[in-house]
């Protein structure tokens, strides 16, 4: 059976693109850590929408989790046609404070699990000359964010991965595409322990009234832009001014004003 193999599907944005999906009658693969939620999810999709919703319940962050993904993938006889490498997780504070193991368990899974994820599938897909790869990267990847060091860092190698991989894949018909999604109304400030003053200090937005995206936003605008075959995406408009600006303006000024705002706060 073929399937979309959804990472991070539990909640925020992973779960809005899961739901615009199935709305489009695809078959889905959904896959994070929370096995009663993904559980609840399918049963929920495959009522609402009449499409085969299943789930693997793994940690990424946990070395050898993405081969053993693709292993059960292949037990159940699936078709990975397209695969959206979306799980991530966030950190924040003074680097030299933030424990190393979280650190390293935040490269796993936002980098070595993507690019696993990415290399195992890509084989089939090459062999079938057809398929589509999506990877979440950041707004964060246009700067090198102080206090929030290794995730920015992390994102800078899923975009500049992703974009080579684009063109690497052309010849064999492999869509590899980007989205860089900017704030985003999700868990993800909770669940890397930002919610609290530092979350404050590194992006006032998530407290304030600005408008930030919601999940389903962003889903809609990745959707959009994959029905016109675009390589990549920044969603919403004054993120996609904020990036063509970063672009012209030296990291190190960027890097300068992040830390003063963050000190400052
Ligand atoms: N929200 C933003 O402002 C924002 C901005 C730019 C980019 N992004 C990127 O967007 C992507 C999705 O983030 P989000 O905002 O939707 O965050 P979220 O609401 O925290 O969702 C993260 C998803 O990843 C899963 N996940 C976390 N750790 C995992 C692990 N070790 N193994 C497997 N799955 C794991 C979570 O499910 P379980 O807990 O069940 O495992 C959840 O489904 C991330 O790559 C993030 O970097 C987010």
């Amino acid at each position: 059976m073929k399937v979309i193999l959804i990472t991070g599907a539990s909640g925020g944005i992973g779960e809005a693109i899961a739901h615009k999906l199935a709305e489009r009658k695809h078959n889905l693969l959904l896959v994070a850590r929370n096995a009663s939620k993904l559980g609840t999810q399918c049963k929920q999709m495959a009522e609402r929408y009449g499409i085969h919703a299943q789930y693997i319940a793994a940690d990424l962050a946990k070395p050898g989790s993405a081969e053993q993904l693709f292993l059960e993938t292949r037990q159940r006889g699936l078709e990975v046609d397209m695969l959206i490498n979306n799980a991530g997780i966030g950190s924040g504070g003074e680097f030299s404070e933030l424990a190393l193991e979280s650190e390293l368990e935040l490269l796993q899974l936002n980098i070595s699990s993507l690019v696993a994820l990415t290399h195992l599938f890509l084989q089939e897909m090459k062999a079938r000359n057809s398929g589509t790869i999506i990877n979440v990267a950041s707004m964060a990847s246009f700067i090198p964010i102080p206090y929030m060091a290794t995730y920015a860092a992390s994102k800078v190698f899923v975009r500049h991965f992703t974009q080579a991989l684009t063109q690497e894949c052309k010849p064999y018909k492999v869509h590899v595409m980007l989205l860089c999604p900017g704030l985003t109304k999700t868990n993800f400030n909770s669940a890397a322990g930002i919610d609290g003053e530092v979350g404050k200090r590194l992006n006032a937005e998530y407290n304030s009234s600005t408008p930030l995206q919601t999940p389903e936003q962003v889903a809609e605008e990745l959707l959009t832009a994959l029905d016109k075959k675009k390589d990549y995406i920044v969603s919403g408009r004054m993120n996609r001014m904020a990036s063509r600006l970063s672009a012209l303006l030296p990291s190190t000024f960027l890097a300068k004003s992040f830390a003063r705002s963050y000190r400052k706060k």
